[in-house]
């Protein structure tokens, strides 16, 4: 059903019809369809005798999260052909040699993708390394450069989570222009650059934060929720606006091992319009986004 149809019957049928379940937007699968495209983009360039794209994966210390999200990121440059590159390297590595590092990754021109994972040790100043990466190679999105572009409305490579959110509303036909949209947190990597993105997509889009007065008033105004808090069920199924979209960044992990989001997914699902999991919500897309951006980045230097 259209967007704007969709809409119609939520905000018009009597309060009896309104308890139908949300549809569920899997990322996992629009993420699968995605790779598979790019591992057929990356053959033709071989068939072309052009060669594969490389991404350079950093990741210093062990942190368990972090261990898991690039294995996730390696285990997808294999599927889909790119060519990724390992650096595992102690926590108490000096910040002059991980800026010696990426100065060579820079200068190599067999190296399409730079990814340094976060959080950082604390001797190690992440915006500067952030900004020592060049933006030609910057597949994250994170460089002031390529947010700035983001910003006047020329985006380049973006960031992989909030683009990968209008990817995936835009293959399940969500026409999200015009609507007013909440996101929930204001992190330099995710819920800045979605409020950018919302933004370019047309959306009249609010920013909630930890000062914000009126968190629930909000969303229950909010056509489209964005909620990037990294705060286990933040966010009460009886805030959601009948047929609202509702999209979780969120990644917590409970006491009891378990992965939540920020939404209380099981009552937000009876009032949304449509939900995303999770896990196999965002998650894969930001994933899928990354292999994207990198093979764009090698595109876009002509290689
Ligand atoms: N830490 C958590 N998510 C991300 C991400 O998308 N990129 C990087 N570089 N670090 C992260």
């Amino acid at each position: 059903m259209a967007n704007s149809l969709l809409k119609y019957y939520f905000f018009t049928c009597p309060s009896k019809y309104k308890s139908m379940s949300a549809q569920i937007i899997s990322g996992k699968a629009i993420a699968e369809d995605m790779l598979n495209g790019i591992k057929s983009r990356i053959s033709q360039r071989l068939s072309a005798g052009k060669r594969a794209p490389s991404l350079a994966v950093i990741l210093v210390g062990g942190d368990p999260a972090s261990s898991i999200y690039v294995r996730n990121k390696r285990l997808a440059c294999e599927k889909v052909g790119i060519n990724s590159i390992a650096y595992d390297l102690a926590s108490d590595i000096k910040e002059s040699e991980l800026f010696a590092l990426i100065q060579k990754l820079n200068e190599d021109d067999t190296i399409d993708g730079i990814l340094v994972q976060s959080p950082l040790p604390p001797q190690i100043d992440e915006k500067l390394i952030i900004e020592h990466i060049s933006a030609s190679k910057d597949v994250d999105g994170f460089h002031p450069y390529n947010i700035g572009r983001l910003a006047v409305r020329q985006p380049t490579l973006r960031s992989c989570t909030p683009f990968g959110v209008i990817k995936m509303l835009n293959s399940a036909n969500i026409n999200i222009k015009g609507l007013d949209a909440v996101v929930v947190g204001v992190s330099n990597h995710v819920g800045r650059p979605m409020a950018l993105e919302l933004l370019l997509a047309g959306c009249t889009v609010t920013c909630c934060h930890r000062h914000t007065k009126d968190l629930q008033g909000n969303i229950a105004r909010a056509d489209l929720v964005v909620a990037a808090a990294g705060k286990a069920g933040l966010i009460k199924g009886d805030w959601i606006k009948p047929g609202a979209i509702v999209v979780d960044i969120g990644i917590n992990r409970l006491d009891n091992g378990t992965i939540c989001g920020d939404v209380d997914f099981e009552t937000a699902k009876e009032r949304a319009g449509w939900i995303t999991p999770v896990p196999g919500g965002v998650g894969p897309m930001t994933v899928a986004t990354l292999m994207e951006n990198t093979l764009l980045a090698m595109e876009l230097r002509g290689v």
